[in-house]
């Protein structure tokens, strides 16, 4: 059985039907992506995962137990960490204590936290001379690395990233990109994209969602090998990136 499972998910925000009966898994230590155009549904989607969004019918089932329904910290409890859209850093704080406060939801000590808050900066070495400052100015993909960071401390069984790359310049991009791949080594994750190029690049499977349906799934050269398919959803590039 899958690690994730998502069956027939319909969403509403008042009279806007977000998610329109969204079926789809992840298996376990693979790397999904979901591609979409503004709107799609690809945050709801994930917000209904993590519990921030109450579904109005359908199922999800993760590690075999039902989760849709539960509240937000019982999902991560479950070991299910959302990293949302925008960045949200704390600017009382300590970079290290923001990368720190991913772990509410472990009850282990301080100094284990602090010893694992540290590692984060080996696979994350842009941000270390950040660690203890308070006052610091962050650019974007700094940003987006404390985000990453801060959703790693929870040590998610899955993880859920959106948007990773949302305005950030393409070396950024390919960099937050490169630690993506290097945490898929132990943990799942289901990535979000616009970016259909970087989403696939790292992922072993893809799906598209359009106006709150899956329209397509597949492995990335599946996607890519079809021309029709690629041009109308992958924005043109109806080749195999690089
Ligand atoms: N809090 C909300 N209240 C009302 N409508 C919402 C709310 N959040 C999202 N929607 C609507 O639900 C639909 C799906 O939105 P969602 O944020 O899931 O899309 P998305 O694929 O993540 O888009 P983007 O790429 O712009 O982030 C859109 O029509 C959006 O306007
Ligand atoms: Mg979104």
């Amino acid at each position: 059985m899958a690690l994730l499972e998502v069956r027939n998910l319909v969403v509403r925000y008042g009279e806007i039907e977000a998610l329109r009966g969204v079926s789809f898994s992840v298996e376990e230590g693979k790397v999904v992506t979901l591609l979409g155009a503004n709107g799609a549904g690809k945050s709801t989607t994930l917000r209904a995962i993590s519990g921030l969004s109450k579904p109005t019918s359908g199922e999800i089932v993760f590690n075999g137990e039902t989760i849709s329904g539960l509240g937000p910290e019982a999902i991560v409890r479950l070991g299910i960490s959302h990293v949302p859209e925008g960045r949200r850093v704390f600017p009382g704080l300590t970079v290290k204590e923001n990368i720190m406060l991913g772990a509410s939801n472990r009850r282990v000590s301080k100094a284990l936290l602090s010893r694992e808050a540290d590692a984060m900066f080996d696979l994350f070495p842009d941000i270390r001379k950040f660690s203890g400052a308070l006052g610091w100015t962050l650019s974007g993909g700094q940003l987006q690395m404390v985000a990453v960071a801060r959703g790693l401390m929870a040590k998610p069984k899955l993880l859920l990233l959106d948007e990773p790359s949302l305005g950030l310049a393409p070396v950024i991009v390919q960099a937050v990109f490169k630690i993506i791949s290097e945490i898929r080594r132990n943990t799942t994750v289901l990535l979000v994209e616009q970016n259909a190029r970087m989403g696939l690049s790292v992922a072993d499977y893809g799906y598209v969602l359009e106006t709150g349906r899956i329209v397509l799934g597949g492995k990335p050269d599946e996607l890519w090998g079809n021309e029709a398919i690629a041009a109308a959803y992958l924005g043109g590039h109806a080749k195999v990136p690089a």
